[in-house]
């Protein structure tokens, strides 16, 4: 890391923290090979009698897909540049009395990490943190020339909250995200508002959306999509065709997002969660970072991003879940969220 992306202020923990990996549980193993490898074009492992784990790099692990039936994202996984900012991390959310606690060497061996640490997370999704990605010298063998990585780290992740303060606090509290921006969209007469933070040059490691005036939640997964990154314009191109001609459902059509510029597409993932499959979006490198101010953008697409083939059951399967979600508080970590209205 160079000493430009270092934090500004003294204990700010803000550059220093990268999206590494996502668990995922499913017992659709064999839809996951064929969408994982052979639409999208990651490269996949066989885990014997444990599931399937898709590399996009020399990380061991970018996604790891245990057999399970919650058919959801159980786990975020965060890489930290160095035991100095890690040890701040596990302070902050100790010292606010949520429990951490170190996880068992199979299931480090499982993430491709040597060590990691755990604690609660917004919608009962575990995080996770570790400092030393295992790596390997394997090449990479998958239908894409790359992924974007690195600094920037894995991708980001989409959350739909009926406590969206709350979880912005929480990512304000554990890793200093800051705003990058706002968007405000309509989507069947509905007002939706999207946050989205940063911890890192990437534009967005987390965003989180919700509907105004309401607390409801039409997703019944954890999150709404994951994003990945091509390296290439092709290779998107190329994967969406792919997922195209292999069946797969296709949510949005190619279109480019108004705020980080990026290009993509999403598909569903076998879980029933999208996976956004990106290009080229805008990087805050150090000097946008200096002077970056949060805007509201009016809309998620300057163009594209058609919905595609969703049909009367889904809408109508939304509005059960929608319902569901009248009564149940959603899971927020009250004593991360930094004070934060819940
Ligand atoms: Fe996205």
């Amino acid at each position: 890391m160079s000493e430009v992306r270092r934090p500004r202020a003294v204990d700010s923990v803000f550059g220093a923290v990268h999206l590494g990996y996502i668990v995922v549980q499913s017992n659709r193993q064999s839809e996951w090979r064929r969408f994982g490898a052979d639409a999208i074009g990651m490269h996949v492992d066989t885990l014997d009698g444990v599931g399937l784990r898709f590399r996009l790099d020399d990380h061991t692990c970018r996604f790891l897909v245990q057999r399970g039936p919650a058919e959801d994202v159980t786990a975020l996984g965060w890489q930290i540049d160095d035991h100095e900012i890690f040890d701040r991390i596990i302070a902050r959310v100790a010292d606010r009395g949520v429990p951490i606690a170190e996880g068992a060497a199979e299931e480090a061996a499982l993430r491709g990490v040597e060590r990691l640490w755990r604690f609660a997370g917004p919608k009962g999704m575990t995080q996770e943190i570790f400092t030393a990605p295992v790596t390997t010298p394997e090449p990479l063998r998958m239908r894409s020339s790359g992924w974007v990585t690195g600094e920037a780290g894995m991708g980001h992740v989409a959350i739909v909250s009926r406590e969206p303060e709350a979880l912005r606090g929480y990512y304000e509290t554990v890793f200093d995200s800051r705003l990058s921006d706002y968007i405000d969209e309509n989507i069947s007469g509905l007002k939706m508002k999207i946050r989205f933070l940063r911890v890192n040059e990437r534009h967005h490691s987390i965003a989180i959306a919700n509907l105004r005036g309401v607390k409801i939640d039409p997703i019944r997964t954890r999150v709404q999509h994951i994003n990945i990154q091509s390296a290439t314009l092709d290779d998107m191109l190329a994967s969406y065709q792919r997922v195209k001609e292999l069946g797969f459902r296709m949510a949005w059509s190619v279109g480019q997002h108004t705020n980080d510029r990026e290009l993509s597409y999403y598909s569903i993932t076998p879980s029933g969660f999208e996976l956004e499959v990106g290009w080229n979006p805008i990087v805050i490198g150090p000097e946008l970072e200096s002077t970056w101010e949060p805007t509201t953008y009016q809309g998620i697409s300057i163009w594209g991003h058609t919905p595609v083939g969703e049909t009367v059951l889904d809408k109508f399967a939304q509005f059960r879940q929608a319902l569901r979600t009248v009564r149940t508080p959603e899971i927020t970590v009250p004593e991360l969220t930094g004070g934060r209205i819940r």
